[in-house]
């Protein structure tokens, strides 16, 4: 029997999920790790944190698992996306590795938008620029640490730094290169257009592949770390999202992969480059080759029940909290919550959105406030799926993450977005996508679709019930929420030191 290594690097721990040439997950290996906020709307972690833990990482699953290294044939990469990982020509890290939640690089984003042109960067690149994706960020180090700036030889997404640390070769998945905004969307390749205009070396971007292609090989050095046979084929793999697709079987045109986490993620596979014209949605390349992606990002999904629970009810279990919300009526008695809690990216992508709790009045307690911030994140997914549905034809939308753990939050969501939800996958989607594209590269399956047909577990169904007439009431007041209050949320944010 082989086996296959899906290892995802994400913000808060390193994953290596070991599955079977069947597609079954036979041990996940964890290895966690913190990142620093050093400054005001800084995010950043150093790359080592992701090696050190990808070796630990690697041994538990192989350890749990009972299976030799020599028995794995392939490993697929995964991790969070957007990232700023700076080399120099040595391979060595020369500054903290700048992540996705980051946000210093407004200006930068400007000063993308006026060289490339902001209609030509939405027509190529099929994205506007945002502060959490890559590109701002390499012109954020040449703006303000010109010494880092001039020592660059090579730009890599985080989870590619584990790939060169696993096999010594640089190179890049598509999925996770067009998120850098430097991507020609339908080419699926580096634009020379957009590289050049932004005066970025083209020589410091690695090569591009598909999810399923061989990068490199493990060399004899991590080998001896991570218990894994030297030689072993390392595929491209894909952006956390994009592999997390796989991972839930979203890999036909119009399936949609909903995430539920921290962060709340609408993500519509597509059969060809689909764009939002005014670019409110992210579109990018997706980890199966010849497939795109439509995405929505919230900041704070789950991120925002775990606040509330923190602050305000500690010591409830959330068994305990979710039976407070599911005695509130739907609707919360009118009440309203904006998850805007780490600013927001989509609909509006600003990182000084705050939250906001609308409505309250005498009558409300602490379980209205609970339902409210389920609606409240439902809401927002709600925004990503109407933007997405103007562009093209949506089908079954799969749910994962913690927040799919709650069958009130189900209930709500399907209600909310009028649409059948299920819930998919093991507790690590991304990992398993990554490990089902690697076993695709290695020719155990024929395609990813067939490996996702064996390999992904689809549970029940809950059907849009009766609630939904409100729910389109409340929304739409939800929807012009921040619009009213855009003005006072920048002001308080000036207040805020
Ligand atoms: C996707 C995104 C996040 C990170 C977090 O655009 O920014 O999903 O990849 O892991």
């Amino acid at each position: 029997m082989s086996y296959f290594i899906g290892i995802d690097s994400s913000t808060t721990a390193t994953k290596a999920l070991l599955m079977d040439a069947k597609g079954a997950v036979v041990a996940i290996g964890r290895s966690e790790y913190d990142f620093e906020a050093p400054r005001p709307l800084w995010s950043e972690q150093s790359p080592h944190l992701w090696w050190d833990a990808t070796v630990v990482a690697v041994r538990r699953a192989l350890e749990q698992g009972g299976v030799s290294g020599e028995a794995v044939a392939g490993i697929g990469m995964t991790g969070q996306m957007h990232g700023l990982v700076l080399l120099d020509e040595y391979g060595e890290v020369l500054r903290p590795a700048i992540l996705w939640n980051d946000q210093r690089t407004q200006a930068e984003c400007d000063e993308i938008r006026e060289r490339v042109g902001a209609a030509e960067l939405i027509a190529v690149t099929g994205n506007d620029a945002l502060t959490g994706f890559t590109a701002p960020k390499i012109l954020w180090v040449r703006n303000h640490e010109p010494d880092v700036f001039a020592r660059v030889a090579h730009v890599l997404l985080p989870k590619d730094y584990v790939r060169f640390r696993l096999t010594g070769g640089y190179a890049c998945d598509r999925a996770g290169g067009s998120g850098t905004i430097l991507f020609d969307l339908a080419a699926r390749d580096w634009s020379r257009e957009v590289v050049r205009a932004l005066d970025i070396p083209e020589q410091w971007l690695p090569p591009t592949l598909e999810g399923p292609d061989v990068t490199g090989t493990v060399s004899q050095e991590a080998a001896a770390l991570t218990g894994l046979r030297p030689g072993t084929p390392v595929m491209g793999g894909g952006g956390d999202q994009a592999a997390n697709a796989v991972g839930v079987g979203a890999v036909k045109p119009g399936v949609v992969a909903m995430s539920v986490g921290t962060s709340g993620v609408v993500f519509a596979a597509a059969d060809r480059p689909v764009i939002e014209p005014q670019g409110r949605l992210h579109a990018f390349c997706h980890a199966v080759p010849g497939m795109w992606h439509l995405m929505g990002v919230m900041l704070s999904a789950a991120g925002s029940y775990k606040w509330f629970k923190d602050a305000f009810a500690p010591d409830l279990s959330y068994d305990e909290l979710n039976d407070a919300a599911a005695r509130a009526p739907a609707g919360s008695g009118a009440l309203i919550f904006l998850p805007y809690l780490s600013g927001e990216r989509t609909p509006y992508p600003d990182p000084l959105a705050r939250g906001a709790f609308v409505g309250l009045t005498v009558r409300h307690g602490l379980g209205h406030m609970a339902r409210a911030v389920m609606e409240g994140v439902a809401f927002g997914l709600r925004d990503s799926v109407e933007l997405m549905a103007e562009e093209m034809e949506l089908g079954e939308v799969r749910v994962s993450g913690g927040g799919a753990s709650s069958d009130l939050w189900l209930r709500i969501i399907a209600d909310v977005i009028g649409l059948p939800v299920r819930v998919v996958g093991t507790a690590e989607s991304a990992a398993h996508g990554a490990a089902i594209l690697a076993a695709v590269g290695a020719g155990a399956f024929g395609s990813v679709s067939e490996a996702c047909e064996a390999a992904v577990e689809v549970g029940d169904v809950t059907e849009p019930g009766p609630d939904t007439a409100i729910y389109d009431e409340m929304h739409a007041v939800y929807r012009d929420l921040y619009p009213a209050l855009r003005e006072s949320f920048h002001r308080l944010s000036g207040l805020d030191s």
